[in-house]
């Protein structure tokens, strides 16, 4: 089978199956309001996403790079899951537009209508929702839906490295915001590994002595700012270790939280 072949009998879209599902994880997590056990409780985190006044995340970065005078601002969520992590307002009267995209949007979007555009609580209630749905479409083939140059800035949580070519998906994120622009990554470093390779965990990054590694499960260690394929597009690369504020906790993974930021060549 082909890495492609197998991320998509991994996602669960397929019939064939191999290790655990990405889509019955989110059955699951959709229909308990996500909360498996006390342990396991993302409610706060779900909560937070459906509300429609949640500050956008990334807001400095998007303002820091901005051009004077800017006041609508277009960013894109590659690997959103069902329900964006972005938010949605900005500071100062600025207007966002959120693009979310998922390879599983469409079956997301079915789970969802099968609650009726409500989501479930761990409580048992109910809140409309999400703002925006994902629309399905693979990081490795931004450019066949996106213009290049068509956002402010580009986000991906916990995602690129659950693709099946992370590295090509760098290169279409990068192409797909605008020069100078920032792609914002948040990720668990050697997730592949501490994972052991089951299901879509098949890759690694991590953050060591000013670089961001990128390695797969048989494969050499790449230095992500010197891959060919990314040198054009990419002016730098720089990771913070930690989960960012305002994230809320995933609990015992959170050593291994980073964040970084792309910042896309002019
Ligand atoms: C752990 S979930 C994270 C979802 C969301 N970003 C969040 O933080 O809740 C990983 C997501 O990556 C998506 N994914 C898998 N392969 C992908 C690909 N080739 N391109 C973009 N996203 C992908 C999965 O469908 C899944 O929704």
């Amino acid at each position: 089978m082909t890495p492609r072949e197998q991320w998509l009998a991994a996602t669960g879209a397929t019939k064939a199956t191999i290790g655990p599902s990405e889509l019955k994880y989110w059955t699951r997590m959709i229909r308990d309001g996500w909360r498996f056990d006390a342990k396991h409780d993302f409610s706060a985190e779900l909560l937070k996403r459906l509300n429609y006044s949640t500050p956008f995340v990334f807001e400095e970065e998007l303002r820091s790079l901005a051009l004077a005078g800017q006041q609508l601002f277009r960013v894109l969520d590659v690997g959103s899951g069902p329900i964006s992590a972005a938010g949605w307002t900005l500071g100062g009267g600025l207007q966002l537009e959120v693009v979310a995209t998922d390879p599983l949007g469409s079956a997301y979007n079915r789970l969802l209508d099968e609650h009726d555009g409500y989501h479930p609580t761990p409580s048992g209630g109910r809140i409309v929702g999400p703002k925006v749905r994902a629309l399905t479409v693979e990081a490795e083939a931004l450019l066949d839906v996106f213009a290049r140059d068509s956002f402010d800035l580009v986000m991906s949580k916990n995602a690129i490295d659950h693709a099946y070519d992370p590295l090509l998906s760098l290169v279409q994120m990068l192409s797909v915001v605008k020069p100078r622009r920032a792609v914002m990554l948040d990720l668990y470093e050697r997730e592949g590994e501490m994972q052991k390779y089951a299901g879509l965990h098949q890759h690694n990054f991590q953050w060591r002595d000013g670089r961001l590694m990128y390695w797969a499960r048989e494969g050499p260690k790449t230095d992500v700012a010197n891959e060919p394929r990314l040198k054009e597009l990419l002016d730098s690369v720089s990771c913070r270790k930690g989960i960012l504020p305002g994230v809320v906790s995933t609990g015992s993974s959170d050593y291994r939280a980073m964040s970084c930021r792309l910042i896309r060549r002019g």
